[in-house]
């Protein structure tokens, strides 16, 4: 799925947070936004979502999506993984799996998700607030992609992942993009998953984009140390 922002601006009440983003991504294509702690990463991702008010123009594919409602927004075929908890912690994992998959997900595909996410499988009748902080994670975006999306927002998918989780969401996310083609939008603080997935890289600052780069680009690991140094 093909996203194009334009102009967006978005807030909360009277507060402008987003300025003026611009961006598009191409099927297929996968793009990491990085920047420092309250920059706007989070509310960018909200307001393409429609989870804040906004302004500008955020279309998928040819769909002008301006004035949808999230629901709407999701039924379009995007998958979020927000950056705050996100699971339903009295509930069973198998429970959490099933809840925001609109179909009876396959059992292909079922298999798929699980065959990414072990654990998971060996924990369905777990009650997932007992999941360590990582299974919670994998359970967020295993729950993400049963619904099979053609565009995946994830807000900080790897935060406080330990290494082997840390792999296991790599190679999920690196494996959606090779058999199905997913377009991924991810904001990220982690320079080795951004660069190791990522088409494109870009800086945000005080609402607005302040860089933009591709992901092999010479000397690039460098130049975001130092343009994410505090
Ligand atoms: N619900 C809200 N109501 C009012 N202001 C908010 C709300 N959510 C976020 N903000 C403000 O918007 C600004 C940007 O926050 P946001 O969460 O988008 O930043 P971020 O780049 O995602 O930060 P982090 O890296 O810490 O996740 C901050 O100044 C924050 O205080
Ligand atoms: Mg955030």
């Amino acid at each position: 799925m093909r996203l194009a922002v334009s102009r967006l601006r978005a807030g909360y009440g009277s507060a402008t947070v987003i300025r003026d983003m611009s961006l598009s991504l191409a099927d297929g294509e996968a793009l990491a936004v990085l920047g420092r702690n309250g920059m706007g990463k989070s509310t960018f991702l909200k307001a393409i979502l429609g989870y804040v008010a906004r302004s500008g123009r955020v279309s998928f594919d040819d769909d002008d999506a301006t004035d949808w409602p999230t629901a709407r927004i999701v039924r379009r075929g995007i998958g979020y993984g927000p950056q705050e908890e996100a699971i339903f912690g009295e509930l069973s994992v198998g429970e959490n799996l099933a809840a925001n998959v609109r179909q009876r997900p396959s059992p292909q595909r079922m298999s798929d998700v699980i065959g990414y996410f072990p654990v998971l499988g060996q924990r369905l009748r777990q009650r997932a607030g007992t999941l360590s902080g990582g299974e919670q994670k994998m359970l967020v975006l295993a729950r993400v992609l049963l619904a099979e999306p053609k565009l995946i927002i994830l807000d900080e998918i790897s935060a406080g992942l330990q290494p082997a989780v840390f792999e296991r969401v790599r190679q999920a996310l690196a494996a959606e993009r090779a058999r199905r083609g997913t377009t991924i939008l991810m904001v990220e603080q982690n320079l080795d998953l951004a660069l190791a997935l990522a088409d494109r890289v870009a800086v945000m600052k005080l609402g607005q984009m302040l860089f933009e780069a591709r992901a092999n680009a010479d000397g690039l690991r460098r130049e975001l140390e130092v343009q994410l140094a505090p």
